[in-house]
């Protein structure tokens, strides 16, 4: 049963459309930023920061794999992308303290407690993304959305995705904002996003993109960092999961290493550099205290529960799963009933 246009209006809209911000850091900021990524790199891909193997990608996205699924042949190398990522904050916890000041940002916090409407915010981590031309896919998603009780640590990213698209759980949902920015002199490489909904129109963050910025909520809102560089600058032979990138003084370039040998070198001017600062916000301090003191969770159990109820109401026949988390019929059942993506792309259509 596919949800209506009012109900993915309602479900997969921000809390407020995004804000494009100019200048988003000082000069003196961003210096100190680039000088740290120069300095403390050799940096991994992105997907290397969140998964080991294949299986442990799918169990992750999509639920336990069964026997017979095919993923087997598939490994992390034929999905690497040469896109990079180093964390410069993470657990409300700045890992450098030359930088303490941008993630503890009056400037940022502000922006997004108007963002929400919200009296309270606390910045929660902060990550960089880096990357010359390479290729990339179309496919818009959404950032990873939590739960009271339903967290990153104690649970998987596929019942977190579905719990956020079913719509069930939106006074439970941890509210939270982002700063994202860019600084890229390249082609391409622009930021698509859908701020009305997966069936409204896309809009695009366009050049000049030189510290230009968006205040968003990227859990509930569709987006996709747009292909970086021109299309016949995109390969990377003997890129793997496992490749790196780094900044060499001496040469004052960038290198991707696999193994320790360059595949790839690119000029300080063709890299895109985005930071992400993201924050959880509370309305009020009943909220907070509501998350503090954890006494209005949720459990996996009741939002299985809760999720079963709601496939039986719209005629889904799936039977009663004796151990949910780990049901793979259950899961798939799940994950089709609640597979929502954009059916507007003037970039894909084009
Ligand atoms: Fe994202």
């Amino acid at each position: 049963m596919t949800p209506t246009n009012d109900e993915m209006a309602r479900i997969l809209t921000p809390v407020a459309p995004p804000r494009v911000i100019e200048g988003v850091y000082t000069d003196d900021q961003y210096e100190r930023l680039w000088r740290l990524i120069e300095d403390k790199g050799p940096w991994p891909t992105i997907t290397a920061h969140h998964f080991d193997t294949v299986e442990e990608l799918v169990a992750t996205t999509s639920g336990p794999m069964r026997d017979g699924d095919g993923g087997m042949a598939l490994t992390l190398d034929d999905i690497a992308t040469g896109h990079f990522r180093g964390y410069l904050a993470n657990g409300s916890t700045c890992f450098h303290p030359e930088i303490e000041d941008i993630f503890y940002n009056h400037r940022f916090l502000d922006l997004v407690r108007d963002y929400w409407g919200a009296q309270m915010a606390q910045p929660t981590h902060m990550l960089f993304n880096l990357c010359g031309a390479h290729h990339s896919g179309l496919s818009p998603h959404l950032d990873a959305v939590q739960f009271r009780g339903i967290r990153m640590h104690n649970s998987p990213v596929w019942l977190m995705n579905v719990m956020g698209k079913s719509g069930l759980f939106t006074d439970y949902m941890v509210k939270m904002a982002q700063v994202i920015t860019w600084w890229y002199k390249g082609e391409n490489g622009t930021f698509t996003y859908w701020p009305d909904g997966p069936y409204g129109p896309p809009k695009v963050l366009g050049h000049p993109l030189w510290n230009k910025g968006v205040v968003v909520q990227n859990e509930v809102m569709f987006h996709r960092g747009d292909p970086v560089g021109r299309p016949e600058d995109r390969d990377i032979p003997g890129l793997k999961h496992r490749s790196l990138l780094g900044y060499e003084a001496d040469r004052d370039d960038w290198a991707i290493t696999t193994d320790g040998e360059v595949i790839r070198r690119y000029q300080p001017e063709e890299m895109r550099l985005l930071v992400h600062w993201s924050a959880e916000l509370y309305a009020d301090m009943a909220e907070a205290e509501k998350a503090f003191e954890h006494s209005d969770d949720l459990t996996q159990e009741r939002a299985c529960e809760m999720l079963l109820a709601d496939m039986r109401s719209k005629g889904v026949d799936v039977a009663e799963p004796s151990d949910p988390m780990n049901d793979s019929e259950f899961i798939k059942a799940l994950i089709a009933t609640y597979t929502i993506a954009p059916t507007t792309d003037w970039i894909s259509a084009a």
